[in-house]
């Protein structure tokens, strides 16, 4: 099921900026060490020793198309667009409850023991640095490690610190970020995001609206590091951040990484549309018992998760176009939080579909899938690719890594109503397209 379809606003550029080579060490810096972040670092420091193959990881395992040749594959995407190596990633992060890798690992419980112990004592040494955090955009967390500053102006100034002496300590040569924190309240940006004039005057009046996922995308444009956004937190969706972006040349991207029902849901939906079968309606539940589940169990949180999953469907189907298919659809999402599931999620969904003469099927999906196993292998490729495109001299939403988000963000000044694709193959198509525009 491909397409070599490119969106006009994804299409690469045909006469790339090639990217600088990646020497040295490349800083992957995680605001939120919860379980996506420790089962990513875990996994990275087994596959340098051999210990695990990154399953999952197209940075790490997949190769570029072979123009000349379709039945033959072309040259591994780590090789041909010189891409950092593991071994040259260095790992840090902010936490209000772990204080290092290790212990955020034991407390996710997604690995187990033996797969642990060879790495154990590497994951403690990736220390979390106290969180700027807010209880009012997180409810359902109980902080520990949180800096005590008197207003959001010393907290940004203080991430800026954070970062500047992590870059010296680890003698890193670049950096990115990439969001793993919680799941913040839903508020849509207001006036004060709306320039980078009035967003540092909202943090020097500490102004409520400014969430502390933003304070760390802040202290990301300022001290140049690209920052990708894996929650369905609002934070890039602003004016200051998109004028920071653009005007400091760092890349941006998000929101929301696309693991589990998402990712099938925007694989069944193609299919559908592609045979002209009519959906009457979508109904995707899930169980889910961590950290996060506990998190997006408070309404609010829950919010920000329901907005960025609902967007799928209608741009992929296409009620507009198709009014007698599509045009009558109900498309509900539920997450509940269950604990004794842990990490394990599970998802279900019920699609009402209509064939021919408008008689009705079922489509049932039972999806048994482990959230952070899916997850880390995104981290992994956003961080490489991230600082990729900063290599390359790219600023602003980068549209092309839209294939790891449920909610993809548009181009920086795209018209409100304009299309945003979710269909799983034509975001993978636009991604080895950008990717073979810039290999060697
Ligand atoms: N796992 C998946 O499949 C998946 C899919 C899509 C999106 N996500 C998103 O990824 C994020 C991480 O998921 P997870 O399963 O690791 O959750 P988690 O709860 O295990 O980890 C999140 C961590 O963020 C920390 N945190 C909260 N506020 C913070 C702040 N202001 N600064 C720094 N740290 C902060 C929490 O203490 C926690 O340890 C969540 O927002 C989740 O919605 C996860």
């Amino acid at each position: 099921m491909s397409s070599n379809n490119l969106s006009s606003d994804t299409a690469p550029d045909s006469s790339p900026s090639k990217p600088s080579p990646a020497t040295g060490k490349l800083g992957v810096l995680l605001p939120g060490v919860g379980a996506v972040s420790s089962t990513l670092i875990a996994g990275v420091m087994a596959a340098r020793t051999g210990g695990a193959t990154p399953v999952g990881s197209l940075s790490q395992l997949e190769f570029l198309p072979n123009p000349d040749d379709h039945d033959a594959v072309g040259p591994a995407i780590s090789e041909a667009c010189g891409l950092a190596g593991l071994d040259d990633i260095v790992f840090g992060g902010w936490d209000p409850i772990s204080a290092n890798a290790l212990e955020a690992a034991e407390t996710a419980g997604v690995l187990d023991h033996r797969d642990l112990a060879p790495v154990s004592g590497e994951l403690e040494g990736v220390v979390t640095m106290p969180a700027v955090f807010d209880q009012d955009w997180v409810r359902n967390l109980d902080p520990v490690r949180i800096k005590e500053v008197s207003s959001k102006w010393d907290a940004a100034l203080e991430l800026i610190d954070d970062i500047e002496r992590f870059r010296s300590e680890k003698q890193c040569d670049r950096l990115v970020m990439v969001w793993c924190g919680s799941t913040e309240v839903y508020r849509p940006a207001g006036d004060v995001h709306a320039t980078v004039e009035s967003f540092e005057q909202g943090l020097k009046d500490n102004d409520p609206g400014i969430a502390p996922s933003q304070i760390y995308a802040y202290a990301a444009m300022m001290t140049h590091t690209p920052y990708a956004n894996g929650s369905p937190n609002v934070t890039c969706d602003a004016g200051f951040i998109e004028q920071l972006s653009l005007e400091r040349n760092v890349p941006i991207c998000g929101k929301d990484f696309k693991t589990g029902q998402t990712l099938l849901k925007t694989t069944i939906a193609p299919a559908l549309r592609a045979r002209m079968l009519g959906v009457r309606g979508w109904f995707s539940t899930n169980i889910l018992g961590n950290r996060d589940g506990l998190v997006l169990d408070d309404p609010e949180s829950f919010k920000s998760k329901e907005v960025s999953k609902l967007g799928v469907l209608h741009d992929i189907l296409g009620p507009d176009q198709h009014p007698d298919l599509y045009g009558n659809m109900d498309h509900e999402v539920r997450i509940n939080y269950y604990p004794p599931r842990g990490d394990e999620k599970e998802g279900w969904d019920n699609i009402d579909i209509f064939g021919w003469m408008g008689y009705p099927m079922q489509i049932k999906v039972n999806f048994l899938c482990r959230d952070s196993i899916l997850a880390a292998p995104i981290v992994l490729d956003l961080a490489l690719f991230m600082d990729l495109a900063a290599r390359a001299g790219e600023s602003g939403v980068q549209e092309w890594l839209s294939f790891y988000f449920k909610a993809p963000q548009p181009a920086i000044g795209a018209a409100p109503d304009s299309h945003i694709e979710h269909d799983l193959f034509v975001q993978r198509d636009n991604l080895l397209a950008k990717l073979n525009a810039w290999a060697k």
